[in-house]
């Protein structure tokens, strides 16, 4: 399709796909020479309304290394800053001639708006609490790497689910691809009705964590919280933070896992993030091979030509 909005809508097949051209993107990556010149030509646009470190670097870096002109908005520095509306400014970057427009924005279903209004491929960087596909892929990618497959692993959640945008997109992704996913948080932040998207629902991290091939910490959403949190950060440290004790209570070859940005002593102990199971580092790595295997994807919709 043209545009990558979340993996609610991909299906199973579409997902090992973008896995499968990862690898590739992988090698490339690990090679002396990372310049490819397959996006020659090509123009990638990033606008991001919402504050990123890894996703719009891993986006910008992935353009220039398979040789694309790589450009970023941001909403302070723009005339998003004088009323300009989405739309508007979707349109004013197809018109410069842009083949994709990467955005992250606050609010829920913003990139399927401007998919709808805009001819260049658009691809969500995380829409409000709605998905983040293209973090969702690359963790898969990255338990694919370890472990060797999807399939009936037992991946564990653990933390603000409600407003986790890489939660959502990790369930939708993971339990087509057949993993076994179990979520576990405060009450307060667990969104009702959860448990139809083929899940287990745990309200304490042990009984999650019990026999999981992988455990995934997320950070709390503090930006999208109405109200005064409960529990407050120390309480949910305290009860549901991830240390070496319960970690204990996964496989003993389980991996740690988190989209980052951390923040240590509240979700992962610092012991925990820094453990030999932690793979939190080679998600990043990972982020610029998936990311090189989309903006392949996309521009090379319809031209019959292969990567290699
Ligand atoms: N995981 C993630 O989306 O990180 P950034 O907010 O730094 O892009």
């Amino acid at each position: 399709s043209k545009d990558v909005l979340g993996l609610k809508d991909m299906t199973a097949e579409e997902i090992g796909y973008i896995l499968e051209t990862a690898k590739t993107m992988k090698y490339i990556l690990a090679s002396k020479n990372k310049k490819t010149p397959h996006l020659q030509g090509k123009s990638i646009i990033t606008l991001f309304y919402e504050n990123s470190t890894r996703t719009r670097l891993s986006f910008e870096l992935a353009s220039k290394y398979m040789s694309a002109s790589a450009a970023n908005i941001s909403a302070s520095g723009s005339s998003v800053a004088k009323g300009e509306s989405l739309i508007d400014t979707g349109k004013t970057i197809d018109m410069m001639g842009a083949d994709v427009i990467v955005i992250r924005h606050s609010m829920s279903g913003a990139p399927h708006l401007l998919a709808q209004n805009v001819n260049a491929s658009v691809i969500n960087a995380g829409d409000g609490m709605n998905e983040h596909p293209t973090q969702a892929l690359l963790d898969m990618f990255t338990i694919l790497e370890k472990k060797g497959t999807l399939k009936n692993l037992k991946i564990a959640i653990i933390g603000d689910i409600y407003h986790s945008r890489v939660a959502r997109s990790n369930i939708w992704g993971l339990v087509k691809m057949g993993a076994e996913v179990s979520v576990a948080g405060p009450a307060t932040l667990m969104p009702p009705g959860i448990e139809n998207l083929g899940i287990r629902v745990y309200s304490t991290i042990q009984e999650a964590l019990i026999d999981a091939d992988v455990v995934m910490g997320l950070r709390i959403q503090l930006e999208r919280q109405k109200k005064a949190l409960f529990p407050t950060v120390r309480e949910y440290a305290r009860f549901f933070g991830l240390d070496d004790k319960r970690l204990k209570f996964a496989k003993e070859d389980a991996l740690v896992m988190h989209p980052g940005p951390v923040n240590r002593g509240v979700e992962l102990s610092s012991k925990v993030v820094d453990c030999d199971q932690s793979v939190i580092n080679e998600q990043v790595t990972n982020g610029v091979a998936v990311r090189m295997a989309l903006l392949y994807l996309l521009t090379r919709r319809g031209s019959g030509e292969n990567l290699n």
